[in-house]
């Protein structure tokens, strides 16, 4: 008989633990320290090893290490995991709402809830008495597989419920699906031990979750959301949006993205907000879920064998597609970096056409091992330029060779090297008619001098006819110059002219010292600088030090700008720009107290467009991000405001309102 003292203790323990996990896993809130947690965890591993009569199912030792079954036994779902309707455009999501309405024979709006569409893996848990007794994948929607030993070992999932009112019945159902970072990591890891990589996140956490030894699944980064319910017993909720509140309450994870719909046009904004925040989640999904929100009129509307009328996936565009690499070529850039450039068979990708992917530089194409011949998955995510994710071995013709960087330069013929230490080969020659090339299309782009109709086919002509090697040969440029070109008429040679004077006086100093093309100064280093050191002639003689002291200049800004001024060529060609275009001081120049400050914007302002706003938090030295943490100083929440506001609140973040916004900026 084990002491009624001990057994005391070990359900001590075992609480203990479950809260614990629920503080750091679900919460992100751990209130003791990872050692703390592990000496709790021995104490009740110890116990359970000395009195095996001590082990519970629910015991959070049992997550790890549960006896291997050699297959899976089949689940039958009571109520059948059904499968969604997808809307593909507009259109569709528009025909869903009429559908709706049509089957409740009502002309009025519908409250929906809208939520992310994790791209995931489904799951249905079993809780008796609070207690998790069976976990089981959607498998065809009727019968699953048991994979309860495996389901323990993901941390967010509850062994055992928390809150007051337990039911004793409960089925839930939501997503498995591991983070994009820890879907990198877990891949950097594999192919280090010579494992082959999991193609996704999505195959990771499938793959993750179908172990026969579940210690291997407790080793993978697995996360969950849950969003959905079986069977419940004992006082359900009446409503999808009651529904993830109460979930939430038993302490399962649920989605912070979620939104409250009056009617379809809402839940179509709230599907250009996801788009535009897809690519900053930390994990992947792959469009929207629109849900009726009452269940008495879910009742009403029903559901087909396959899927509920009353909810329907609304997807996002795919972001990848496949095509064949017709050649690899190289491109030169400013600073002389030769980028190989994989030409594609064009392909339609996000909606979007794609003809060249970049392939970053001559490590990546070997490891990826693309040849001109391939076929290639590509992706785009976001502006970010197209990239080749992944070779289709199968399909590579016979007569492929791997690729290999040019030892002479494309454009100039010129010597190409290696840097140690370096990922990029570069052309070594500074007259390079490329770098020259994009050194001037450079200045003149919009975030720099913002010379509009200065376009790259302007700018080679210019340079092959001799008429431009510099920036500052801009400004002697005549109409007839541009006339000589193949590309130019009366009228549009005067409006180029015309762009080149109204840059002049008109834009801000950071603009022209971003526009030099200084390695490593991008806007926001130009603009802390420029701030700083209000004159082109203050910014030329400070010190590495002086240029250290401002919050979000590191060493490399700092060395790279000292060596550039250094090099008397680039000095006379600067003073030169500063002279001829006269640049205006950098207004608001950073401010001590905002210096360092996070912001997080979220819904619209009166005064400001999101991209102004952040342009003045950083002029002022702060900084923005995008996702809410306790880092973030604050929170500055306009009209519609998402759920960053929430999440402001749970974590004490000070939220401003537009008006405290100017005030704190302005002051
Ligand atoms: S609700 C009856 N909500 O989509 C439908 N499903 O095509 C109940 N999914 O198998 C599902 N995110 O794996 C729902 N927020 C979400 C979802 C979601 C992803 C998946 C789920 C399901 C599939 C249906």
């Amino acid at each position: 008989m084990v002491d009624e003292k001990l057994k005391a203790e070990a359900a001590r323990l075992r609480d203990d633990i479950e809260r614990h996990n629920r503080l750091y896993y679900v919460l992100d809130a751990p209130e003791i320290s990872d050692a703390e947690y592990d000496a709790l965890f021995r104490r009740l591993q110890e116990l359970e090893e000395s009195y095996p009569e001590l082990v519970t199912p629910d015991s959070p030792t049992q997550r790890v290490g549960a006896a291997p079954s050699d297959q899976f036994a089949s689940v039958r779902h009571v109520y059948p995991m059904l499968s969604l309707g997808n809307a593909m455009d507009e259109d569709e999501a528009v025909a869903f709402d009429a559908r709706v309405k049509r089957f409740l024979g009502t002309g009025e709006s519908i409250t929906y809830v809208a939520e992310p569409k994790l791209d995931g893996l489904s799951v249905e848990l079993i809780y008796e008495d609070g207690v998790l007794v069976l976990g089981s994948t959607r498998g065809d929607g009727i019968t699953g597989e048991e994979v309860t030993a495996n389901l323990r070992t993901v941390r967010s999932i509850p062994l055992k419920l928390a809150g007051g009112l337990i039911p004793p019945l409960l089925e839930v159902r939501g997503e498995i699906f591991i983070n994009k970072a820890d879907f990198d990591l877990l891949n950097r890891q594999r192919e280090k031990g010579g494992e082959e990589p999991f193609a996704n996140p999505r195959n990771a956490a499938a793959g993750s979750l179908r172990q026969l030894d579940p210690a291997v699944t407790a080793a993978r980064p697995l996360n969950s959301f849950f969003y959905a319910v079986g069977r419940v017993e004992g006082g359900a909720p009446r409503s999808q949006w009651e529904l993830l509140d109460y979930m939430a309450g038993l302490g399962f994870k649920v989605n912070p993205l979620k939104r409250i719909c009056e009617g379809i046009g809402p839940a179509l904004d709230y599907y250009r907000d996801l788009l535009q925040m897809r690519e900053g989640l930390p994990y992947e999904i792959d469009g929207m879920v629109i849900k009726v929100d009452r269940f008495d009129l879910r009742e009403t509307v029903g559901s087909t064998s396959r899927s509920p009328r009353w909810a329907v996936a609304y997807k996002f565009p795919p972001q990848q597609a496949r095509t064949v690499v017709e050649m690899i070529g190289v491109q030169v850039g400013r600073t002389g970096k030769l980028t190989p450039v994989a030409h594609l068979t064009p392909v339609r990708v996000g909606g979007v056409t794609v003809s060249r992917a970049t392939l970053h530089n001559q490590d990546e194409v070997t490891r990826k091992d693309v040849r001109a011949g391939d076929t290639v998955i590509v992706q785009r995510a976001g502006d970010v330029i197209p990239e080749v994710v992944q070779v289709i071995r199968e399909k590579r013709p016979k007569s492929t060779v791997p690729w290999v960087m040019p030892e002479q330069c494309p454009v100039c013929s010129a010597h190409v090297v290696r840097v140690e230490g370096e990922a990029a080969h570069r052309c070594t020659n500074i007259a390079c008619p490329a770098q020259v090339k994009e050194r001037i299309f450079h200045f003149a782009s919009r975030g720099a001098m913002d010379i509009e109709g200065l376009g790259m086919r302007t700018v080679s002509q210019l340079v092959e006819r001799g008429k431009v090697a510099v920036p500052s040969d801009l400004d002697s440029l005549t109409k007839e110059d541009l006339l000589d070109l193949d590309l130019y008429a009366d009228k549009s040679a005067e409006n180029l002219l015309k762009a080149i004077a109204g840059a002049k006086r008109s834009r801000t100093a950071d603009r022209l010292l971003f526009g030099l093309g200084i390695p490593m100064v991008g806007r926001v280093g130009a603009k802390l600088l420029m701030g700083r050191f209000q004159t082109p002639a203050d910014l030329v003689n400070a010190s590495e030090e002086e240029m250290l002291r401002i919050h979000g200049v590191g060493p490399e800004i700092a060395s790279q700008v000292r060596s550039f001024f250094q090099e008397s060529g680039n000095l006379a060609e600067a003073e030169k720009l500063w002279n001829i275009f006269q640049p205006l001081p950098v207004s608001g120049s950073e401010r001590d107290d905002l210096a360092g400050k996070i912001f997080v914007l979220t819904g619209t302002l009166d005064n400001y467009s999101r991209d102004e706003a952040k342009e003045r938090i950083e002029a002022l030295g702060g900084k923005v991000t995008g996702s809410v943490s306790r880092k973030t100083d604050y929170v500055v929440a306009g009209a519609d405001p998402g759920s960053k506001l929430e999440k402001a609140r749970e974590l004490g973040v000070k939220v401003l309102t537009e008006k405290e916004f100017l005030k704190l900026i302005e002051k």
